[in-house]
């Protein structure tokens, strides 16, 4: 169990980090942790855009904000995403969002994760692979993700728009860890911090008749670790309001945080449109 002084070393750790991280980027709306985006993350051109179905697309959901420690929480229910399956899901995070495909609309050559999402995604790579592949072909348990993308974008940036004229737009662009991966979902965290992680997120998948049951959870906030003190909650409280909150979301992170809802709800519901004719091609199955 840790004890609130070395419970509170980590915390200042990861939370000197998260502060300078804050700092460079001025506390503007809806920075999620890391540095701002850049002309040279951004492609020459992009797929087309799949109708985005966005709220329409969940079942239901929910933001709702710890009255303890102002963690917060996202959770979707989307509704079911047809043809899509878990093995699908699987294979789909087990290493194949990175490299090319063929879109099935244009039939030019895209990155996969631009046909994923056209409008916001930037890129993923793998910066660090699972120190388990070697011993587990594939795995991507404890991987670390690099992440870039804007949430909800406004409009389809390009390399050849003005510099930064995207710079009041929410995005990511984070190094994210894989907990896990498996056929019942996938866990993820953000990478800096250290026991005490500021960002969680998994989505959580199982098979129907009507295609992909999914829920999608993100937590935003550190959290109260070990035996639950009042005194405890408010030290974390007071980091989540300096750093965790506003590293997230500016000066609106529920606000950036319904954004994400709708960014989520739009990247699934879009896998209908690609994955399973994707999947099929590459393994047969
Ligand atoms: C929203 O909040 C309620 C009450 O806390 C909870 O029962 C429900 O499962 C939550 N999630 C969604 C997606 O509505
Ligand atoms: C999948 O991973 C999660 C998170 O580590 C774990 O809790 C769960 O038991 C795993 N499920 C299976 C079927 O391996
Ligand atoms: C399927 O694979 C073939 C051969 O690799 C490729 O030429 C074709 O464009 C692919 N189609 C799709 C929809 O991915």
């Amino acid at each position: 169990m840790v004890g609130p002084r070395s419970g509170g070393l980590a915390l200042v750790v990861a939370l000197a980090t998260l502060a300078l991280i804050a700092a460079e980027n001025g506390g503007g709306r809806g920075q999620i942790i890391q540095g701002p985006i850049q002309a040279k993350d951004l492609p020459v051109r992009r797929p087309p855009d799949w109708q985005y179905c966005n709220f329409a697309c969940a079942e239901s959901y929910n933001i709702t904000t710890d009255s303890a420690t102002n963690e917060i929480f996202v959770q979707v229910v989307h509704k079911p995403i047809a043809g899509v399956t878990p093995e699908m899901a699987v294979w789909w995070f087990k290493g194949n969002v990175e490299g090319d495909m063929t879109h099935p609309v244009d039939g030019m050559t895209y990155p996969r994760y631009h046909v994923w999402h056209p409008r916001d995604h930037l890129y993923q790579l793998t910066k660090r692979k699972s120190p388990l592949a070697k011993t587990v072909p594939g795995s991507v348990d404890k991987a670390v993700w690099r992440i870039t993308e804007f949430i909800i974008a406004s409009q389809r940036y390009l390399k050849s728009d003005a510099n930064c004229i995207w710079s009041d737009e929410a995005y990511a662009n984070d190094d994210i860890q894989v907990v896990a991966l498996n056929i019942t979902g996938l866990f993820m965290q953000l990478s800096i911090g250290l026991s005490n992680k500021p960002m969680r997120l998994r989505h959580l998948w199982s098979a129907s008749p009507q295609g992909l049951i999914l829920t999608s959870e993100l937590r935003i906030g550190f959290q109260v670790k070990g035996t639950y003190t009042d005194r405890k909650a408010r030290t974390v409280k007071s980091y989540n309001n300096k750093y965790a909150r506003k590293a997230f979301g500016g000066r609106d992170p529920e606000g950036t945080a319904l954004l994400w809802a709708q960014h989520c709800l739009e990247e699934f519901s879009n896998m209908k449109h690609f994955l399973p004719a994707l999947y099929k091609n590459i393994t047969g199955l």
